[in-house]
Parts: C-alpha cells; structure tokens; sequence
C-alpha cells in the first residue's frame, strides 16, 4: 500500500490514515477500510465508558478491538486514556491490518510503554486463542482482557459466545454494536428470530425493543457462559446500538435475572403491558379498546435497567471535563439518567398530536410537569427527542393531550 493514496484526517487529538477513495464514500462494506465519520459521537461515547469503567472498577485496562477497521477508535483510546497495559488491535481485512500499523506509528504509539498486539484473524479465532492461553498461562503477565469490543458490519449475535468465554467474568466490560436495526427495530421480525432468538416488533418504541432484545440475547449467551451481566449504558441512536454490560459471576444472582427476561404485548390502539418471569401471557380483551384480536408481541427480550446510575452521573462528568465536552452526548445522558426507574415503552407525543390532529404541540417540558402534578411518573428518553415515558395511560395522554 503506498503512501500516496492515504490521506491523513483528524478526530479530536488524534490524527490518521485512512484511503483517499474511502473519504467520500457512504459507508458500507464495499470500502477499502471503513470509515464512518458520523459514528464520532459512538467512539466518543465508548472512550469516555472505558475511562469510567477504569475508574469506578479500579482496572488496569487490557482491551480487545477486535474488528478495528483503520484502528481509529484503539488509537483514540490509547491517546485519551492513560491506564492501558495491553490492547489487542485486529481485523480480518489484511488492507485495515497494514493501515492500523501505520495509525500507529503515525501517533508515535509504537514507542509507548504499553503492549500493543496488531492481529489479522478472525474475531472468533482471536477470542478462542486469548481464552486458551489463559487456560495454559495462567500468571499476572497472562490476565483475562476486561474490555472487548466488538463492532461488526450488521449483527453481533455470531461473536458474542466467544467474547464472554474470553473475558475477565468478575467485573469485566463488554462493548457491543449492532447495526441490524431493520431487524431489531421489527422490519424484519423473522430475521431476528433466528439471530436472537427473540420476537422483534415494528412499532413507535421500536428502537427500545431493539436495545432490550440485544441486551436479552448477550445475557443469555453470559449465562451459558456462567457470566451475569449488569447494563451500564445502553446508546441507541440513528442506525446502530450499543451496549456496555458489566459482567459477574455470582450463580445466584444470574437465576435471580430470569426475572428480568420476558415479553411485551402490544395492542394495535397503542396499549402496551409486559410480562416477566419469562411466561407470554397474551390478554384476551385489550382494556383500552376492548378488541382481543389486535394483540401482538415481542421478546423475550432484557426488562431490567438499560443504565447503571452511578456510571451514568460519572459519565456526565466525565464528559464535561473532557476535550469533547460534547453537548449531543450530555444531552443523551442526562435523557438516559431521567428514563431510568421508569416504565417500559414510550410515547413519541409529535405522532399522538398528528393522530389526533391537533394544531399545536405541546412543549415536552410542559406535558411533563403537567403529568407529573396529576400525580403520575413521565421522563424524557434517549431513543427519542420527541418522546416521553409515564405510566399514564394511553387514552388518559390523548384526552390529556386535547386539553393542552
Ligand atoms: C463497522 S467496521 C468497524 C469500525 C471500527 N470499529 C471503527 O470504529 O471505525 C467492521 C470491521 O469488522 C471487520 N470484520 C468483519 N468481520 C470480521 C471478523 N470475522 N473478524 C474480525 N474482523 C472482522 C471488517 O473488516 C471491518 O473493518
């Protein structure tokens, strides 16, 4: 690969090579070596994660990115944060191998104290070696990774059974993408059965759907794994998911997790109610529109809490003391912060408005206040700017929604 046709840009601090071909492009597959500025916003998100992570958990980092493309999100991460002591840099595409060790050098990281290990396998191949050494070498110099992060083209579902089998079980974090949304977000719903194993459903509060059955789907491979995982942050935005799941490896607190795997059950009228302890239980009369014939549902998917709140009050900190102090990612905290302890499921109130025809939408600060002093629970979500969460009901919004 000759120089002449790499072109070098910047992101943050860093600086790097990426094909000159690729810089125009939309990004897919077909470029040499992806690169897709707009998922910025997702490394930023990670890099501040991986930071916190390091400092509530008290973890010296050994890191897998195990398909890193031009290595832009490693290379980030060894600038940005100063306690690595091994990373693992890899992809499968020998042309992204080639530039990674150019990124490199480009940083003048190769002249840095800590390990970096430059691979071209496959991730699976790649976990399945790391975990095997650790069966043979087991010594300080030889620790479990405690971050994985897998970002592959569509679904992670083939990878995930080899990342938990490589991962630190007590406190480790896992990092995971999809960019399947069509069929996570219910375009698809068959396709999702057999890659998730889990029912999706296209719907206004589709993306959280999506999110929960990710999140359901890489518990359950924990589990057979004997790992638990405990969701830190969960980010869904645009085109893509991303979870970062604290693991642990307590038996019984995993069975006490069966509680949180289950359904939820939508009616066409916009009614919607869940079903834990992992049992589908459909109703025979929806209560808001009295029809028994409009039923659908989706799952099994994650009901418990998509975020950890101490990781998320660190995350904003650590996000407006940092370079990036990057107002789209306190907003998306601070959203993620007010929906949790909330119920399951939102309402997008631009779509109720258009329903009901109304001129004029409310304020989203206005109708919370005024759900709230009716004695009801409402927050904002960060699936969605224009969305609200409450445990009102669906015809009592509506009605609300017409007084406004
Ligand atoms: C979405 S890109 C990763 C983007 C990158 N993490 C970033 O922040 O720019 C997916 C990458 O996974 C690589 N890949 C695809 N299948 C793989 C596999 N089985 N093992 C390792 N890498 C793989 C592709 O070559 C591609 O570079």
């Amino acid at each position: 690969m000759e120089n002449n046709n790499l072109i070098i840009i910047k992101e943050g601090s860093t600086k790097f090579y990426i094909h000159e071909r690729d810089l125009d492009s939309i990004p897919s597959k077909s470029m040499s070596i992806f690169y897709n500025k707009k998922m910025i916003i997702n490394r930023d998100i990670s890099n501040l994660a991986i930071q916190v992570y390091s400092k509530l958990y008290k973890q010296d980092l050994v890191m897998v990115d195990s398909m890193a493309a031009s290595g832009i999100s490693s290379i980030r991460l060894l600038k940005e944060c100063n306690n690595i002591r091994k990373i693992y840099i890899n992809d499968i595409n020998p042309m992204a191998v080639e530039l990674i060790k150019k990124n490199i050098k480009l940083n003048n990281l190769d002249k840095k104290s800590f390990q970096i290990e430059v691979s071209r396998k496959d991730a699976n191949y790649l976990f399945s070696e790391i975990a095997q050494k650790n069966y043979i070498l087991k010594n300080e110099y030889n620790q479990k990774p405690n971050v994985i992060s897998i970002d592959p083209f569509g679904t992670p579902n083939l990878y995930i059974n080899s990342a938990f089998n490589a991962i630190q079980r007590e406190k480790g974090l896992m990092c995971i993408t999809a960019t399947d949304t069509a069929v996570l977000h219910g375009v698809r719903p068959k396709a999702c059965l057999r890659k998730y194993m889990s029912k999706s459903l296209k719907s206004d509060y589709c993306k959280e759907i999506g999110a929960r059955i990710l999140i359901f789907f890489a518990s359950r491979i924990a589990n057979v794994n004997k790992i638990g995982i405990k969701p830190l942050l969960t980010f869904s935005s645009g085109h893509f998911i991303r979870i970062f799941l604290l693991t642990y490896k307590s038996k019984a607190n995993i069975s006490k997790d069966f509680k949180k795997y289950g359904y939820i059950i939508h009616c066409k009228c916009g009614y919607r109610t869940i079903n834990d302890n992992n049992i589908l239980k459909i109703p025979k009369i929806c209560p808001t529109c009295h029809s028994s014939d409009k039923f659908d549902f989706a799952g099994p998917l994650w009901l418990g809490e998509l975020h950890d709140e101490m990781f998320l009050k660190e995350l904003i900190i650590q996000n407006n003391n940092s370079d990036y102090q990057n107002k789209r990612i306190n907003k998306v905290l601070n959203f993620a912060l007010d929906e949790l302890n909330m119920p399951i499921s939102y309402y997008n109130i631009h779509k109720l408005c258009q329903n009901l025809k109304l001129q004029n939408v409310p304020k989203i600060d206005v109708i919370l206040n005024s759900i709230k002093q009716k004695g009801f629970v409402a927050s904002r979500t960060h699936f969605d700017p224009l969305a609200i969460k409450t445990n009102m009901d669906i015809d009592s919004i509506k009605q609300f929604l017409k007084t406004l």
